[in-house]
């Protein structure tokens, strides 16, 4: 179409068309076409349901459906002519269609692209929360059966980044493993929310045509766990309000700061100083210039990613705050963060899983930082609190004990019997037997703690709940 020429589909009242700038800055169907599977369907439920209730025949309906069907194809072998001056995915197939097929042109009744796009998004990111749910827990495995495998080995658990107490190496994977399942969580809230058809709202106010909204509800799979279909309360709302994508993108913000931190802990712990793992080649790069590089790159972009996956927070919740009701042009601009954090999550996780099952523990380097005895002085607080001490008192002994380590130049657990009993007669000659990392471990035995039969019974919890749904 020339410039000056009448937009196809709304431009009755207009004398000529956008100019080459407005159409370049007004398409949304550079990212909106991956739109056009859930914007068929949505549209042949429509026509579907046009037909049960009179407005238009059976045979029409038909031929739409199957119009729509060979459109479709021809967007799937990658041979259709997407027109920018046809603005959106919605007028682009709805063109293609009406060429084809004359019945087209009663498609969009009682139908406006506000309710069409709201519909698209729905079944979106309906289909897009049960593939980042089945992602998430691909990665639970992963960290599942690496717990398993490293479930013997003891790291210092860190706070500050400073050495604390011991803790498993499979105890820190699972702190993971709960991060996740919370995402999953919240991705599963996002799809019970999307669940409800906005088709019938119209532009803001519904229509006096005579429709039947529960049977495209229906038709498109809105509909509750006892198949009931499930229809949006408010037109308005329907077609105003933008809280499912900004849920979904805080979804995706939170997961992304979630494997972010989980990148951090692995680059710290792949480096020399540490030394606890070696991640596997196929996840890491090579210097230009320094040969004996191997860099943990996947990570760092990971990590590097959870940045851009809060941008689309800010985007979201700023582009809708303070829109009056109802739809709003702005309101296209919703469709590429959503995407975007759907897409970089999703990247996000199943690189990681590929991380998780190539990276390899050290459990020499492992032994030899969990061996530090400071990591127990908290232990021998609580020996002395078994002995009756009140912990203020206890934990103040031990501050000393540890001060008399460091100004002797020794490890806490190779000072005398002499100098710890002279400085609380209660360190008796069994106070070393303390640093026992095993019989420290076993200790920490109840509930969400460290211990092995802890640890035992979490990995065959998770693999009870993947086993379960899967
Ligand atoms: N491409 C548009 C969007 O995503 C579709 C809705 C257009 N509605 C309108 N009234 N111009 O927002």
């Amino acid at each position: 179409m020339a410039e000056g020429k009448k937009q196809a589909t709304w431009g009755g009242r207009f004398s000529e068309g956008p100019a080459e700038r407005m159409v370049r800055f007004s398409e949304s169907v550079s990212f909106d076409c991956r739109l056009a599977p859930y914007d068929i369907r949505g549209s042949q439920a429509h026509a579907r349901m046009l037909a049960h209730v009179g407005l238009i025949r059976k045979d029409e309906a038909e031929a739409i459906c199957a119009g729509l069907d060979a459109v479709g194809k021809t967007i799937a072998a990658g041979d259709f002519n997407w027109d920018p001056r046809l603005e959106d995915v919605h007028m682009n197939i709805e063109q293609a269609l009406t060429a084809q097929v004359p019945a087209a042109a009663r498609l969009h009744t009682a139908r406006s692209r506000n309710d069409q796009v709201a519909t698209d998004m729905r079944l979106f990111l309906k289909d897009a929360c049960a593939a980042l749910i089945g992602n998430g827990r691909a990665l639970i495995a992963a960290l599942i059966d690496r717990a398993e495998a490293v479930k013997g080995i003891w790291i210092p658990g860190y706070t500050h980044l400073q050495r604390a107490q011991p803790v498993s190496m499979a105890h820190h994977l699972l702190a993971y493993v709960e991060m996740i399942a919370r995402d999953l969580k919240r991705w599963e809230q996002v799809a019970e929310q999307a669940n409800h058809c906005p088709l019938g709202s119209g532009a803001l106010a519904g229509t006096t045509l005579p429709i039947d909204r529960l049977f495209t509800a229906r038709e498109l799979g809105f509909v509750d766990a006892e198949g009931k279909p499930q229809v949006t309360r408010n037109s308005m709302d329907a077609v105003a309000d933008r809280d499912l994508y900004m849920d979904f993108v805080h979804a995706c913000s939170v997961a992304g700061i979630h494997l972010s931190r989980m990148a951090e802990d692995w680059i710290l712990w792949n480096a020399a100083e540490f030394g606890f793992i070696d991640l596997p080649d196929a996840y890491t790069t090579g210097s230009s210039l320094m040969p004996q590089k191997k860099n943990p790159d996947a990570l760092e972009l990971i990590r590097g990613k959870s940045g851009r996956l809060c941008g689309h927070v800010t985007a979201m919740q700023m582009m809708v705050k303070g829109l009056p009701l109802t739809y709003n042009r702005d309101l296209q601009e919703d469709k590429p963060p959503v995407f975007d954090a759907f897409d970089t999550i999703q990247d996000c996780l199943l690189v990681l899983t590929g991380v998780v099952e190539g990276m390899r523990p050290r459990p020499d380097r492992c032994a030899a930082a969990v061996a530090d005895p400071a990591l127990l002085a908290t232990d021998l607080v609580d020996y002395l609190v078994t002995k009756g001490k009140p912990f203020r008192e206890a934990h103040h002994v031990i501050g000393a004990l540890v001060a008399k380590a460091e100004e002797e130049g020794c490890a806490l657990n190779a000072l005398s019997d002499a100098v710890v009993a002279e400085i609380d007669p209660l360190l008796e000659s069994d106070w070393k037997e303390v640093f026992d990392v095993a019989t420290a471990m076993s200790r920490r035995n109840r509930p969400g703690m460290p211990g092995p039969e802890q640890i035992d019974g979490e990995i065959q919890r998770w693999k009870d709940v993947l086993g379960n749904r899967s």
